[in-house]
């Protein structure tokens, strides 16, 4: 499948039509942006990374029953992905306290949760992705209230999975963001990514940060922080 007119180019990805209406190639940049965009950089060899790992979780995904975008990957950057339209929500789950939870309830990071939770924002840049709750989400017609059921499953779902898969690779999965789509019989389905740029990421026995907060904190490393996730994932894959 060949790459056609780009249609969208986002923070970190762009975004090409094919032959097949219902087909789209997403392709992986190294670059990184934070805080709405502000703070702009380069992750070199991130694309390659994100690519990869997001794909090799979502067929993992996939076996354990949660429907994705994912059809094939066609190089070290590009993948070929189900055509959807994007419900505009982030949806957060966090199992330990960090970044905006810590800030916005004034508590410090790394207080483990004994139940996960879930937040939703409303994917829209120009108003900073504000935070919603799901009776915002119905009133402004983002989703309907059994979607909204979906992806609070599929996104827990996700989260036993992964949180159990990364344990095995001794990195602690501390919270993450999903972005879900319909695809053309409305059905919904997990979209977007799911990498070191969306996910943070504990080393288990040092805590150190394995993740993009390591270039929204200035922390250095990050080239490395990715590497090492990726070296693991794939060691246990
Ligand atoms: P937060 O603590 O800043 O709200 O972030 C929660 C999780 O969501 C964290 O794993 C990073 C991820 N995230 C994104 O993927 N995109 C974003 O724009 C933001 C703000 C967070
Ligand atoms: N990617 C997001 C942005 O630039 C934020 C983040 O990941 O921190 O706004």
């Amino acid at each position: 499948m060949e790459k056609k007119e780009q249609l969208y180019e986002g923070k970190a990805k762009k975004v090409y039509a094919t032959d097949d209406p219902q087909k789209l190639i997403v392709s992986y940049k190294d670059d990184a942006t934070a805080f709405n965009g502000l703070k702009k950089g380069t992750i070199v060899g991130k694309g390659v990374i994100n690519n990869r790992m997001s794909n090799l979780l979502m067929q993992k995904l996939e076996k354990e029953g949660i429907p994705t975008h994912f059809i094939e990957e066609l190089s070290d950057r590009d993948t070929l992905v189900k055509k959807v339209s994007i419900v505009p929500l982030e949806v957060i789950i966090r199992n330990i306290s960090a970044g905006s939870f810590a800030k916005r309830y004034g508590v410090e990071e790394g207080i483990v949760f004994d139940e996960p939770t879930i937040e939703f924002s409303y994917k829209n840049d120009a108003l900073g992705d504000p935070l919603i709750n799901e009776y915002h989400a119905l009133a402004l017609k983002l989703a309907t209230k059994e979607e909204i059921e979906t992806i609070k499953k599929y996104a827990f779902g996700v989260n036993d999975q992964l949180k159990k898969f990364w344990s095995g690779c001794g990195v602690t999965l501390v919270d993450f963001k999903l972005e879900f789509g319909k695809v053309e019989d409305g059905s919904i389905v997990l979209a977007d990514e799911i990498s070191p740029d969306t996910c943070r990421l504990w080393d288990s026995a040092t805590g150190e940060k394995l993740d993009k907060d390591r270039f929204r904190r200035d922390l250095g490393g990050v080239e490395d922080a990715y590497a090492e996730v990726m070296k693991r994932l794939e060691e246990h894959i």
